[in-house]
């Protein structure tokens, strides 16, 4: 029996579009093995009844193209999906299942693919790399994806970091969060987002958290994203006018992301308040960085 646990993932971190990940402290877990014949696929846990149990799931369909790429195929399959990652709430639940997916299909297997062709093959199912990247690596992640392949660089979340994560009982599919995005963005706002990415990083990476706040604003998918839910909108433009910074889109959304350290306590205790006046119901989770 091959058991593998994968964690959620946030995308996107404000300016990273596509390109910045942070793995989190949640995790799904699955476990295979071979059998004589057929499929069985069982689930427990959080939207258990929404996940499929059949050819469709996502967890036996990355498997398959792991096969597919090896060139080697079980008897049978049992597949068990432990699930802790909300779905369609952007904290990575198809990434997990993805990479959840390659991975023990390749164990199975005897790890024939080395880990560059586990997050290549994750990178083409899912489309791109930002959360399969740290699904797989776990930390912090920059990947970018360039003509068929992904280059990354990997460092630890800082110890000190918390991710305070408002996920509303609505969902919202990636595919419609990226449907309301442009074609084209003006000149200033593309800088606007290397600028802010790049410092971003370089927070991160050293560990000057102070300059998180001035680096998490967005201006390529937040803007357009935020209008698909009035209480995105709001919470957003109320948080502005509270001096509140350091909240991001967690992926396409609908969750939000505040992120806090230890002088920043206090003012998560608003943003949560913030969060709690809304019409729909929020849960809001405190998770760390999974390094
Ligand atoms: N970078 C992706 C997006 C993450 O924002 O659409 C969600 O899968």
């Amino acid at each position: 029996m091959i058991k593998v646990t994968v964690p959620a993932t946030t995308a996107n971190v404000g300016p990273g579009f596509d390109c910045l990940g942070i793995a989190l402290s949640l995790y799904n877990e699955i476990e295979v093995e071979e059998i004589e014949e057929g499929l069985l696929i069982e689930v427990e846990g959080r939207d258990q009844e929404k996940i499929e149990k059949n050819k469709n799931n996502l967890i036996y369909q990355s498997m398959l193209k792991t096969f597919d790429k090896i060139d080697r195929y079980p008897k049978g399959l049992r597949i068990k999906q432990y699930n802790n990652i909300p779905l369609a709430r952007g904290l990575g639940s198809s990434a997990a299942c993805i990479v959840g997916g390659i991975v023990a299909a390749n164990k199975l297997m005897g790890n024939l693919l080395s880990q560059e062709e586990v997050l290549e093959l994750a990178v083409e199912i899912e489309g791109h790399p930002d959360n399969v990247a740290p699904a797989l690596l776990g930390g912090v992640v920059v990947s970018c994806q360039d003509e068929g392949k992904t280059s990354y660089v990997r460092f630890p979340v800082h110890e000190t970091l918390k991710f305070i994560v408002a996920i509303p009982e609505v969902e919202l599919s990636t595919k419609a969060s990226r449907g309301v995005l442009p074609e084209s963005v003006p000149f200033r706002d593309a800088v606007k987002n290397v600028g802010k990415s790049s410092l971003l990083v370089a927070a991160l990476m050293s560990g000057e958290l102070e300059k998180i706040p001035y680096a998490l604003q967005d201006c390529l998918h937040q803007p357009y994203r935020t209008k698909l839910m009035a209480s995105l909108e709001t919470i957003f433009s109320k948080a502005e006018k509270l001096d509140l910074n350091q909240l991001f889109l967690s992926g396409a959304g609908p969750s939000i992301i505040y992120l806090s350290w230890k002088q920043e306590e206090e003012r998560a205790r608003t943003f949560i308040n913030l969060v709690n006046t809304m019409p729909e119901q929020w849960n809001i989770k405190t998770l760390q960085g999974d390094n």
